[in-house]
C-alpha cells in the first residue's frame, strides 16, 4: 500500500487527517473486503475470538486464549521495551482513581509484560497479574519477582472470591470480554474498584493507519474476526459492559497516549510487536509489511526523523456494590 506522495512526509497542521481520509477511502474501494474492519482495535485478530454469526452472543464465542497469547507474545522484548509505555497516562489516571496505595490488593488482568504491575508495586500495592502470553509473563516476573503473576485466561481467574481491593486492565478488555468483567467482579471484595482502558475513536488516532496497513496484508479470512471487538470504543459500550457485570459506573476519562521512537527501525520493531501484526507478518513478506506500515505512519515523523505516535486513549472507572 502506498500513500500518494502529497500525503506522506512530515506532520503539518491537519495533513495527517488528509492521509487518514485517504486510507479510509482506499480501504472502502479495496477488493479485499476490509470495509468493516475497525483498525483502532489492536486486539482483533490476536484475541482470536470467533463467532458463528455476526450477531452471535458472547456465550457463543470461543476464545482461544493460548492463541491470543502466542500472537501477543511473538516479539515480547520489543513489546515490553519499545511499546508498552504507551499506557502511562491512563495508567496514572486509573491508579489515582482506584486509590493505589500501600497494601492495596490489586489484580492486573491481561497484564502483559507487567509495566503497570511494577509501578503499582512501587506505590506499595500488593500485586497480582494474569496474561495469556508466556513470554510477556516471564518478563513481568523478572521485573516484579514479589508479584503473584500467572499465565492463564482472564475468563477463568485462578483466585478466590473477594481476593482483591481493586482490578485494572490496561487495554486488555474488549467487546466480547464481558465474562472477564464478571470474573473481575467475583474476585473483587464488595465495594472494590475497577479501572479499564481502551482506544477511543477521537483525534489523534495514529494507530488507525498502521492497523489498516496490517489488515491489508493479512489473509482475507481473518477480516471477519478482525472487526468484532472494537465496539468497546463506541460511546457508552464500556459502561454497559461494566454495568452488565454488576458494577456501578463512576467515570469515563480520556488521555492522549504518546509513544516516541528515535528512528524508523525502532518504530517498526515496536509496531510489529503487537499481536495483530502477526497475521500480516505470516501472510506477506515482512519487508513489504514494514514498508507499508512506515508509509502509513509517516505523518508521525518529525524533521529529525523521530516519530511521535499519538492516540486517543479512554478509561472507565467503576465500583462493585457493597
Ligand atoms: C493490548 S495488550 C495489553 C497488555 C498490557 N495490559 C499493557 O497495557 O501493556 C493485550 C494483552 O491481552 C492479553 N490477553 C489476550 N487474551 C487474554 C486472555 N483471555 N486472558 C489473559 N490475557 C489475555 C495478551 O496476551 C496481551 O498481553
Amino acid at each position: 500500500m502506498r500513500l500518494p506522495s502529497s500525503l506522506s512526509g512530515k506532520r503539518r497542521g491537519e495533513s495527517w487527517r488528509t492521509a487518514d481520509e485517504w486510507l479510509k477511502s482506499e480501504i472502502s474501494s479495496s477488493s479485499c473486503h476490509v470495509q468493516d474492519f475497525d483498525p483502532t482495535s489492536p486486539h482483533d485478530e490476536a484475541m482470536s475470538i470467533e463467532t458463528s454469526t455476526e450477531t452471535a452472543s458472547t456465550s457463543d464465542r470461543v476464545h482461544d486464549w493460548r492463541k491470543a497469547g502466542e500472537a501477543w507474545g511473538h516479539s515480547a522484548d520489543d513489546w515490553a521495551y519499545l511499546y508498552e509505555h504507551y499506557s502511562l497516562d491512563v495508567m496514572i489516571a486509573i491508579f489515582q482513581r482506584v486509590g493505589m496505595t500501600e497494601g492495596l490488593r490489586v489484580l492486573d488482568m491481561a497484564c502483559g509484560s507487567g509495566l503497570a504491575v511494577r509501578h503499582a508495586q512501587a506505590m506499595g500495592a500488593s500485586m497480582a497479574g494474569i496474561d495469556a502470553a508466556e513470554t510477556l509473563i516471564e518478563i513481568a516476573r523478572d521485573r516484579s519477582p514479589r508479584a503473584d503473576l500467572r499465565l492463564g485466561s482472564m475468563f477463568e481467574l485462578p483466585w478466590d472470591d473477594g481476593s482483591f481491593d481493586a482490578v485494572m486492565s490496561i487495554n486488555g478488555v474488549w467487546g466480547g470480554c464481558e465474562p472477564a468483567l464478571e470474573e473481575a467482579s467475583r474476585v473483587l471484595r464488595p465495594g472494590g474498584m475497577i479501572g479499564i482502558s481502551f482506544w477511543g475513536t477521537g483525534i489523534p488516532i495514529d494507530l488507525r493507519a498502521c492497523f489498516i496497513a496490517f489488515a491489508l496484508h493479512a489473509p482475507q479470512e481473518h477480516f471477519g474476526s478482525m472487526k468484532k471487538l472494537n465496539n468497546i470504543a463506541a460511546p457508552g459500550v464500556a459502561e454497559q459492559m461494566l454495568a452488565g457485570a454488576g458494577f456501578e459506573v463512576l467515570e469515563r476519562g480520556a488521555r492522549v497516549s504518546v509513544v516516541e521512537w528515535p528512528d524508523a527501525e525502532l518504530a517498526w520493531r515496536a509496531l510489529s510487536s503487537v499481536g495483530p501484526a502477526v497475521p500480516a507478518l505470516r501472510h506477506t513478506d515482512p519487508a513489504v509489511v514494514k514498508s507499508a506500515v512506515l508509509e502509513a505512519i509517516d505523518h508521525c515523523r518529525d524533521e529529525r526523523g523521530a516519530y511521535r505516535f499519538q492516540n486517543d486513549h479512554h478509561f472507565v472507572i467503576a465500583r462493585k456494590a457493597d
